[in-house]
């Protein structure tokens, strides 16, 4: 059965301008006042602007938020710099040169490259801006604090101060880089994504601490680009969450390329040089790094601080983070959250875009399934890239389930021989039923060349909870990159064509 949530409401003629705010909006009233124009923010005042609802978003910087503008949309840009770099520097095995016999090998204008992130997204904020306007959503330029009755204080970016009210209210401020003692963000030696993301030039010498999502994306950027990269990882490994064979993939990808990967390592701080910039990183048993900067990529933290005023009736968990239950309604009626600021969800776009369509929906009165968190999709786009969803074959046995599990490497996948790039591989985990039969798809996790674009089969599976048998009805084209997860499921079928 499909849960309605319970909190239908009427819709209200829309009251604001499309667009950007003006004088005349000052002390309006809307159906919905979202705080924060990020991903959850965006999502939900453009899927709720296509019904009556009037809709407002409060946002101090531009619409698009992190993800557009210090995250995932300028990360991708050097990552596929870096991609094209790679492509480049390996093409005399394809027989192509540059022709005059020149074999040097291809140097980066980072500037270049810098210049085509911005204009990426340029684009890509022109459009959403563009969108937003056609919608008839009305943007204030302030920061935004909840008081109480659902009134919003905007304390705009021209000095002004004004008020509006919503019937509801989305929060939807997102997050900001965590940092570590004594690594204080100067932007130049010491950066967080924010920086990074900004760099004019490239660093010689790199430290990432954190071998996370974001750490990895960095470490491998960074090095393909030619910055010496050592990551400093806290715990037994890099990537934690991901299914340890994956892990072990971009791990080793990493090492062969020339990172030193450092785990189980504790940092103590750093002494920048007096002399000739650069610093020294102290860690572990007095042990010592000299590096040209630092990247520190230690996870991302709630911006809940100012966001609620007195009355509020929001609650907030012990790390800052917004109570929410699955409907995305926090502790205080008609007040609901979204993205990366609430408590206990993973803090990635889509997730947020899943959960603003919950929101309005629950709003409307329709008929709603919560987010299942613990199957969306993930996506790292390191190099290997590496793509997942649902149980590891660790957490399956965790939750003790019984398990099959199949894996299947690149290098038999007949594209990944022809495009040269066949680090990685796909493992399929599935619950072995009682009778010793293969029952539903639990976990689909894969690592190597675009395994980002081809989640797609294996996340459909997980969340159509489909068994071997249904999904190995389904046919890859060859030769395709997409064929190592057909192969993978049609093992646990109890017999493939190449993996047994
Ligand atoms: P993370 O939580 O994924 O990883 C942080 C890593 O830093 C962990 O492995 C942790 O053990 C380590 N760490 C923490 N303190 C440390 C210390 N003092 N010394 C050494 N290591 C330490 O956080 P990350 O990578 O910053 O990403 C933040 C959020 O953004 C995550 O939820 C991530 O999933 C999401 N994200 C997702 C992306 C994607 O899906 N492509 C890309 C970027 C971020």
């Amino acid at each position: 059965m499909v849960p309605t949530a319970p909190e239908a409401r009427g819709q209200q003629t829309a009251s604001g301008e499309s667009g950007t705010a003006t004088g005349e909006d000052a002390g309006a009233s809307f159906d919905i006042v979202v705080i924060g124009g990020g991903p959850g923010g965006y999502a939900a005042a453009l899927y709720g602007a296509l019904t009556d609802l009037s809709v407002a978003v409060v946002e101090f910087d531009k619409v698009g938020g992190t993800c557009l503008h210090r995250g995932c949309i300028p990360a991708k840009q050097f990552l596929e710099t870096a991609s094209v770099f790679r492509t480049v520097a390996g093409s005399a095995e394809f027989g192509v040169t540059s022709g005059a016999g020149s074999d040097a090998p291809p140097v980066v204008d980072f500037a270049v490259s810098q210049g085509r992130k911005q204009k990426v997204v340029n684009q890509l904020f022109k459009g959403l801006s563009g969108l937003m306007k056609g919608r008839g959503i009305t943007v204030f330029a302030g920061t935004g604090t909840l008081l109480a009755d659902h009134r919003v204080r905007i304390d705009g970016n021209d000095g002004s101060t004004t008020e509006i009210q919503g019937t509801d209210i989305i929060l939807a401020a997102g997050s900001v880089p965590r940092t570590i003692p004594n690594f204080e963000v100067d932007g130049t030696l010491v950066m967080t994504s924010d920086e990074v993301l900004d760099l004019k030039e490239l660093p010689g010498t790199v430290a990432v601490i954190g071998g996370g999502a974001i750490g990895c994306e960095f470490a491998s950027m960074l090095s393909d680009l030619g910055s010496q990269v050592t990551v400093l990882e806290a715990l037994p490994a890099i990537l934690n969450g991901c299914d340890e064979d994956v892990a072990a993939v971009v791990s080793r990808s990493f090492r062969k390329r020339g990172i030193d990967v450092k785990v189980g390592v504790q940092i103590h701080g750093h002494t920048p040089n007096q002399t000739g910039g650069g610093t020294v990183i102290s860690y572990g048993d007095g042990e010592s790094l000299p590096v040209d900067a630092v990247v520190v990529s230690v996870g991302r933290a709630p911006r809940t601080a100012g966001l609620l005023g007195e009355g509020s009736g929001v609650v907030l968990d012990e790390r800052g983070f917004v109570v929410a239950d699955p409907y995305m309604r926090t502790a205080a009626a008609g007040v609901w959250a979204v993205g990366d600021l609430v408590a206990g969800t993973p803090q990635l776009a889509h997730v947020g875009f899943a959960e603003a369509i919950v929101v309005i929906k629950s709003i409307l009165g329709e008929p709603v399934t919560p987010v299942a968190y613990d199957r969306v999709p993930w996506a790292i786009y390191c190099h290997p890239e590496v793509a997942f969803a649902g149980y590891t074959e660790a957490t399956a046995k965790a939750a003790g389930i019984d398990v099959v599990v199949k894996k299947d490497p690149m290098g038999g996948n007949s594209r990944a021989r022809i495009i040269g790039d066949t680090e990685g591989l796909v493992k399929v985990i599935a619950e072995k039923r009682s009778d010793g039969t293969t029952g539903r798809i639990l976990g689909v996790h894969m690592a190597g060349p675009w395994v980002t674009e081809q989640l797609g089969a294996g996340y459909l599976a997980i969340n159509w909870e489909a068994t071997p048998d249904e999904v190995a009805q389904f046919i890859q084209p060859h030769p395709s990159l997409s064929e190592t997860f057909g192969e993978t499921v049609l093992a646990l079928t109890g017999r493939g064509l190449h993996v047994a």
